[in-house]
């Protein structure tokens, strides 16, 4: 980070919090953690991939689940709408499996962000907030294929120049329960409902 904008990100800080615990570096604030809800929209946000699982139509593990990593995006950053959007093609090992059978689960993790470094929490550990989204990816068209590309281009500018002839299409991840890891005592659960509902916390830059 360069002193200007270390120097406008402790601003910003500033202006934000009014108080500052650490002047000297640019941290995410993490919603409390008894707020799951928001704390889910936050790493929803924060995220720039995922690692989604399928149900395996290839062999020698067909029926197995199957973990890939997939770039994600819930909106430009500032502006998660707390569904994450997807940009695929047919020909892609996952996608297929997801022909068959829609339903998958996607991992999101605070490890993917400097967040956990900085705190020095292993990404293993429940204050390294992680979520897991359980749905089905559905293809989405019209206005919301107009929001899926401007939330998944505006953070993965290469997606712009990805090769035409693979017909590439957005689609979203229909979340049917959010499972969130953020601190002690287990897996906590919530409803898309109160997911949605959830105000996002905003990052300062
Ligand atoms: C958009 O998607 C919906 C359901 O996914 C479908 O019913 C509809 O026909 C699609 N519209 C267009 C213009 O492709
Ligand atoms: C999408 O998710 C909602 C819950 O948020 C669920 O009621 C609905 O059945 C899902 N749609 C599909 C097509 O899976």
């Amino acid at each position: 980070m360069s002193a200007s904008l270390r120097a406008q990100c402790v601003l910003l800080l500033g202006l934000l919090w009014g108080s500052l615990s650490s002047a000297s570096s640019c941290r995410l604030r993490i919603p409390p953690h008894d707020q799951v809800a928001r704390v889910a929209r936050f790493v929803a946000h924060q995220c720039d991939w995922a690692s989604m699982a399928t149900i395996s139509t290839h062999k020698p593990v067909v029926g197995q689940p199957f973990s890939n990593a997939f770039s994600v995006s819930d909106g430009p950053e500032g502006s998660g709408s707390g569904v994450p959007y997807m940009y695929l093609t047919r020909m892609e090992i996952s996608v297929q499996d997801l022909e068959v059978n829609p339903q998958a689960s996607l991992s999101m993790s605070l490890a993917q962000t400097e967040y956990c470094r900085q705190q020095g929490f292993d990404p293993q550990s429940p204050l390294c907030a992680h979520i897991i989204l359980s749905g089905s990816v559905l293809e989405v068209n019209g206005t919301e294929a107009e929001f899926a590309k401007k939330a998944l281009f505006s953070r993965h500018p290469e997606m712009i120049d990805w090769p035409s002839d693979h017909n590439w299409f957005f689609a979203k991840f229909n979340i049917t329960q959010v499972w969130v890891l953020d601190y002690f005592g287990g897996v906590k659960t919530v409803t898309p409902e109160e997911y949605f509902q959830a105000t996002l916390h905003r990052k300062p830059h």
